[in-house]
């Protein structure tokens, strides 16, 4: 059997099980009638004061929720009582806060090991976003597949819920694993940029672990999802030159000699990289469009450094059942894009920013900065 054919087979197999799961979540009287995917309104855009907000949410590792105790939660903090409801809890709160126009989960969604049931269990972790219409994109982290699905059936099934934009891979080209694609953000209605893309977001898929003569490490971006990348910026800088951002789970090896830069945020644990350094950093370099790498994976590394213009942001750690450290609280990452105001009508992205929030008792705001503004680098 052709690869089309087993991946066709996999999302009708999965349709039938999300359609079975969101009538056992959500039940409803007129469940009889089959239901489709509830689709954001595509191309994703601008609002109409010319800001788009991410809220990125880095490895909530969800279990079976209310049953799933948290991790390295101090006990006068509520530790006693903190499950992945907490979690539910947080993103809850950080959409209501936020009103993002995207939420972007880097990986490590749940955790394989603590899930019975992987899809029960992602339908739930991402249930927020689809309470609240929030469009949602997502890749994989190295846990998510140690429960019930394999990384291709993750993606398949995250690409099927309800406002996801999340895709398993570009359609009719051989991409290394699952969850490479683009998405784009155009203008706001009424601009001149109605119909173009005004920034772009890349999503990689870093893989689990491997094997390396021998050795055990951790995965890495393939050449032939690099080739992707080169091709796919190419392409859409071929009129304007839109910024753009990257989000992958496993940080690349550079990232680890941010250490000796004046980086903003915290580096409080050892960068947990492939020992493969398959040339990212040098593909993203050459490209010219991406101003910041989102990351996942090291829970207790919150910071942005920047290496050769680009900027590398770890979300920090999210979820409560997430390896932490007791009196740092739990959070995540919000990246603030701004068009320029032109005479008429809004034009392309002046200024990018990002801030992280805290889950502790006054929702604290930190480490504002400025990660791109045009006319600098
Ligand atoms: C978890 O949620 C419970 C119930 O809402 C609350 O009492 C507890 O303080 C929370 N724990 C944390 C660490 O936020
Ligand atoms: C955008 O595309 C629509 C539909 O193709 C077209 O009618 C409209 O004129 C375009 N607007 C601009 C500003 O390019």
């Amino acid at each position: 059997m052709s690869s089309s054919v087993v991946s066709f087979l996999v999302s009708c197999l999965l349709s039938l099980l999300l359609l079975r799961l969101s009538t056992l979540l959500d039940p409803d009287p007129s469940a009889a009638v089959p239901r489709v995917k509830r689709v954001p309104s595509l191309p994703l855009r601008f609002r109409h004061d010319g800001a788009f907000k991410i809220l990125q949410v880095a490895d909530m590792h969800f279990g079976n929720g209310a049953a799933t105790r948290c991790r390295d939660v101090a006990p006068e903090v509520g530790g006693a009582r903190c499950s992945d409801l907490n979690t539910t809890r947080f993103l809850r709160r950080v959409i209501e806060a936020e009103k993002p126009d995207l939420i972007a989960f880097t990986g490590d969604n749940i955790f394989g090991g603590s899930a019975f049931d992987a899809a029960e269990s992602l339908l739930k972790a991402i249930s927020p976003a689809i309470e609240y219409k929030v469009p949602w994109a997502a890749i994989l982290g190295n846990h998510d597949q140690e429960s019930t699905m394999s990384r291709e059936e993750l993606m398949v099934f995250m690409s099927l819920m309800d406002y996801s934009v999340s895709q398993v891979n570009p359609p009719g080209l051989l991409v290394h694993g699952f969850g490479n694609y683009h998405v784009s953000i155009h203008g706001p209605f009424g601009s001149e940029f109605v119909n173009t893309s005004l920034l772009n977001l890349y999503f990689l898929d870093s893989g689990d672990r491997e094997v390396v003569n021998g050795i055990k490490t951790y995965g890495w971006i393939k050449e032939s999802q690099l080739g992707w990348l080169r091709a796919t910026s190419l392409e859409l800088q071929k009129n304007l030159h839109p910024p753009a951002f990257s989000f992958f789970h496993i940080p690349i090896p550079e990232v680890r000699g941010l250490w000796y830069t004046d980086f903003k945020g915290q580096y409080q644990e050892g960068v947990a990289c492939s020992t493969v350094n398959s040339g990212v950093l040098d593909t993203l370099t050459s490209m010219g469009d991406v101003k910041a790498v989102f990351l996942g994976h090291d829970h207790l590394n919150d910071f942005c450094g920047n290496l050769n213009g680009i900027w590398f942001c770890y979300g920090g750690g999210f979820g409560y059942h997430a390896y932490g450290r007791p009196h740092w609280p739990r959070r995540a990452r919000v990246i603030y894009t701004e068009l320029k105001k032109g005479y008429k009508s809004w034009e392309e992205v002046e200024s990018v920013h990002t801030w992280k929030l805290l889950d502790d008792e006054f929702f604290s705001k930190i480490d504002d900065q400025v990660l791109w503004r045009r006319g600098s680098r």
